[in-house]
């Protein structure tokens, strides 16, 4: 965008030779960015109402399970790349190695920003991670950042007995998984907002977090048993947060999406104070 000397653009107060944005304008840019919303709509025709509705008011847009299997959802998903768009592919993605490599090598070739692969074992992030590395070596463009989901944010204590892990805490699972991402070469994790902090603590410096599950005060936590607010994810330390329900339910989407990225610009205000 070219410097708008008239102050009109926003662009005004220079500091030196640059052009300085006032510190508000700057911190609600960065937050927007933070703002992921999930764009789990049953058709394509009324997920792209949606990103119309949003009137720009987000960061990323999510295309998960929902929209990917419906006509045309992969085909949305490439046309909002196309058009320059941060598109992550929220596929969860749990195969053999043979299998997960080859789907995110084709993943890769896509120019997508971000998959999800579930974090459970080692070697589907391996086979990810080389999957990755594949296509680079194709000559892909390096724009996929591979996430690893640890714990799913609906999943209780009681969810991780029944499926035969007795003696974790959804946090130390969290933990660990994040662990075994990290040391696989993994970008990040999607965790959930309880856990982002002792999450940060034990991966290296810029692992990216992403958490889920997160609703505005006043909002129905619909299932997500280990929801937090924008304001708590981003003080726990989350780079990102994914929104759905209370945003693609509201009424006049955009403002909601609006009333989050001004949360979110506030809290990373105090973090720095
Ligand atoms: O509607 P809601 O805000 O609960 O949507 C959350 C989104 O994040 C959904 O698309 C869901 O699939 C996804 N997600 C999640 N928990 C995870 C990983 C992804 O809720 N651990």
């Amino acid at each position: 965008m070219a410097f708008d000397a008239s102050g009109e653009s926003g662009f005004q107060d220079w500091v030196g030779d640059v052009p300085h944005f006032p510190q508000s304008q700057a911190r609600e840019a960065e937050a927007k960015k933070k703002l992921v919303v999930a764009l789990d709509k049953p058709t394509v025709d009324e997920a792209r109402k949606l990103i119309k509705r949003l009137a720009g008011n987000a960061g990323v847009f999510k295309i998960g399970l929902e929209l990917v299997m419906s006509e045309g959802g992969l085909k949305l998903a490439r046309d909002l790349r196309a058009d320059g768009h941060e598109v992550f592919l929220d596929m969860k993605l749990l195969d053999i190695g043979n299998t997960i490599k080859k789907a995110v090598a084709n993943v890769a070739r896509s120019k997508f920003n971000f998959l999800t692969v579930h974090g459970k074992n080692r070697k589907a992030l391996d086979a990810a991670v080389a999957g990755r590395l594949q296509a680079l070596d194709d000559g892909a463009p390096d724009t996929l950042k591979l996430l690893a989901v640890t714990v799913l944010t609906d999943q209780s204590q009681d969810d991780l007995l029944e499926e035969g892990l007795a003696g974790w805490s959804p946090l130390d699972l969290a933990v660990h998984r994040a662990k075994m991402a990290d040391a696989a070469g993994f970008d990040g994790v999607i965790a959930s907002g309880r856990e982002a902090e002792a999450i940060r603590a034990a991966t290296r410096k810029g692992f990216i977090i992403k958490v889920p599950g997160v609703r505005p005060v006043g909002y129905a936590a619909e299932g997500q048993t280990r929801s937090v607010t924008p304001a708590e994810a981003i003080k726990a330390g989350a780079d990102y947060v994914v929104v759905g329900r209370p945003i693609y339910n509201a009424e006049h989407p955009a403002d909601v999406a609006k009333q989050i990225i001004d949360e979110i610009a506030q809290a990373l205000a105090d973090n720095r104070f």
